[in-house]
């Protein structure tokens, strides 16, 4: 029977400023920012602990305690909902924190880039494979169905590689993402020969754009860190994966399910109508709302 290499570990690089969504993030950290009533970190933490993730690793900067309160327990509020007997509230409340996850949290000094910010999880991660999840990608697995990550987890147990997350993006958008190519090897897997960082669409291999989910392996650290600054003058992600081509080689999964770019207006309001709609307390009533009002 074939061994289950586990993900034990996840970064969340968070260090970003979110100017997209100034003023609301002057004084707080954007992934702390709700869709519907959870922060979009919230979102992820639990995307990644649904793949058995256990450890999760956050990168972050200044402004960012609020995410560190957020998955800490609040004795204060637990102790007046237990006084007042809101049950629900309080079960609601320990429910962000399970027994079994550990929170740790490493400071990226300065804003150099998403590899950069990666490579200061390096001692926390140490040398076992782990997951990246950039939590402005809010992520939907398929109804009912696995979250995105935990398909790459299941992906990994075949294609033991770095893997990255795409899916198809429109040729004027690719300048925004990490772009790939290569090889169909499998049911939505593809061996990766090209991987660059926010071409212009005269020079994109394809449309194959990454999303922020990423299970790899912790060879990707040598190479961010022998990495000159790529694109935007940053230390890219990208660049220190394109490396692995040619060592450990690389997949790309086009994963089920549907993602929202948060760190955009639009796709946050199209994350909030999508969530909203789907949300046990409000979705009925919202439905009406939006018929009776939405031309
Ligand atoms: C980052 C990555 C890019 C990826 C994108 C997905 O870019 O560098 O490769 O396609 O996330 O959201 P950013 O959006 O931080 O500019």
């Amino acid at each position: 029977m074939k061994k289950l290499t586990k993900i034990h570990k996840a970064v969340f690089p968070v260090a970003g400023l979110g100017t997209r969504f100034l003023p609301a993030t002057k004084a707080i950290a954007k992934e702390m920012l709700p869709v519907v009533d959870k922060p979009l970190m919230q979102y992820a933490v639990e995307e990644a602990y649904a793949a058995g993730v256990r450890h999760m690793i956050f990168v972050t900067g200044r402004s960012k305690r609020a995410i560190e309160d957020h998955f800490d327990t609040a004795y204060e509020l637990e102790h007046e909902l237990e006084a007042a007997n809101k049950s629900d509230l309080l079960r609601l409340v320990r429910s962000i924190m399970p027994d079994d996850m550990v929170c740790s949290y490493v400071r990226q000094p300065r804003a150099l880039g998403l590899g950069h910010a990666v490579l200061c999880a390096e001692p926390l991660v140490g040398d076992e494979p782990f997951a990246v999840l950039l939590p402005d990608d809010l992520m939907c697995g398929p109804e009912g169905g696995p979250g995105v990550l935990a398909q790459m987890v299941d992906v990994f147990q075949d294609y033991p590689t770095s893997l990255v997350a795409v899916q198809e993006v429109p040729l004027d958008h690719v300048k925004r993402y990490g772009i790939v190519a290569g090889d169909r090897v499998g049911e939505r897997i593809v061996k990766v020969r090209q991987m660059v960082e926010k071409p212009s669409p005269e020079t994109a291999p394809s449309r194959m754009g990454v999303s922020g989910r990423y299970v790899l392996t912790p060879s990707v650290f040598n190479e961010i860190r022998n990495n000159p600054r790529g694109a935007g003058g940053e230390i890219q992600l990208t660049d220190g994966i394109a490396k692995l081509m040619a060592t450990e080689g690389v997949h790309a999964y086009e994963y089920q399910g549907k993602r929202y770019d948060c760190g955009s207006k639009q796709g946050f309001l199209e994350a909030t109508v999508d969530l909203a709609l789907k949300h046990e307390e409000v979705g009925a009533s919202f439905r009406d709302y939006l018929k009776k009002t939405v031309c």
